[in-house]
């Protein structure tokens, strides 16, 4: 077992990270919360896998299962969730645990901030997107008519990161999760790219290596005022990309190709060397990740989208790129002046 705290302005998380560890949140819980009740959200899909493990585990907790899908992550659900939790008369120091990918965590998360001002939020990401990025640092999230409109910052009191919830994992949403590590290794841990590049991977150090490069930087910036922005590496083009391929993309592969995006940016600013982005096109390759706009995209397209993203100030965006292999720099450049660095 391997266990990092991310101590933030909003309190603290404890991320375990532990082979089988669904019983040592129960074992917590009765520590820390012996008289609160439990709910359990999960998704149709993960609900179908975990439900009877979940009720072993949890004997007296609710469990729910939302509709799988982005298109749930809405106000409508919010609401019905807080309803349930009404019904089922929970109180502030009442558990809310989000047992899925990051749109159940995104989701249950708001509800957790939300109920009441704020209800104990645990978080069991399922995928790996969500152990390495969604479900670490506290962001919470409904859309609206873009993704992620309403949201806030409510770090999980605990998280629970159990590498064997890999297994059952379709192998494109793995390799989408080792985009967002390839991130890490860009822009704050050089030898994350090391590991990436064994034969064989060692996905307890790479996990732990990845959470704990993201809870440096979320310790010092929980509200994403500076230095957290780093982490929008390659999600400036990324999202617009996603949209643009009407979700067609995973988050992990518009993310890939917002990476080297970022690197053609970075190489017409002379910020660069080629070699930083061949190592970089390397991993891509070798998790099969695409490297290249699709041909049906227009680069000049993704302005409109660039300009609503929450990273826009005035109209320059706050945008990143990695001059070598664990370093960033950050940059102020509007929409139009990166469609124009990124050709
Ligand atoms: N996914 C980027 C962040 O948590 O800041």
């Amino acid at each position: 077992m391997n266990k990092i705290t991310l101590a933030t302005s909003s309190g603290s998380s404890e991320i375990l990270i532990q082979e089988d560890g669904l019983s040592a949140v129960s074992d917590w819980i009765k520590e820390k919360y012996p008289e609160s009740k439990v709910m359990v959200i999960t998704d149709t899909n993960i609900g179908d896998l975990y439900k009877e493990k979940i009720g072993e585990i949890f004997p007296d907790a609710q469990i729910l299962a939302v509709q799988a899908g982005e298109g749930t992550k809405k106000l409508e659900s919010v609401k019905q969730l807080a309803e349930e939790l009404l019904n089922e008369n929970m109180h502030r120091t009442d558990i809310l645990i989000g047992f899925g990918g990051g749109m159940v965590t995104d989701l249950v998360g708001f509800v957790a901030s939300v109920y009441m001002r704020g209800m104990v939020y645990i978080a069991v990401p399922t995928s790996l997107l969500c152990m390495v990025d969604a479900a670490i640092g506290g962001k919470t999230a409904i859309n609206l008519e873009a993704k992620n409109i309403l949201g806030t910052f409510y770090p999980a009191e605990l998280v629970l990161i159990d590498p064997a919830f890999l297994n059952g994992l379709p192998e494109r949403q793995f390799r989408s999760g080792i985009a967002e590590i390839i991130k890490y290794a860009a822009t704050l841990d050089s030898s994350i790219a090391d590991e990436l590049l064994e034969d064989e991977l060692d996905i307890e150090t790479i996990l732990q290596k990845s959470i704990q490069a993201k809870a440096d930087i979320v310790s010092q910036d929980l509200n994403e005022k500076g230095i957290r922005k780093v982490l929008n590496f390659g999600h400036t083009f990324g999202h617009a990309i996603e949209q643009m391929s009407d979700y067609d993309l995973t988050h992990g592969e518009a993310i890939s190709i917002g990476m080297v995006l970022a690197n053609k940016v970075a190489q017409n600013l002379g910020k660069q060397e080629k070699e930083t982005d061949n190592q970089m096109r390397k991993l891509f390759e070798k998790f099969k990740l695409p490297s290249e706009i699709p041909s049906r995209i227009n680069i000049e397209d993704l302005v409109s989208l660039m300009k609503k993203d929450k990273k826009v100030y005035g109209d320059k965006i706050t945008y990143i790129i990695a001059p070598e292999m664990g370093k960033y720099e950050m940059l102020e450049l509007s929409a139009e002046e990166l469609v124009d660095l990124a050709k």
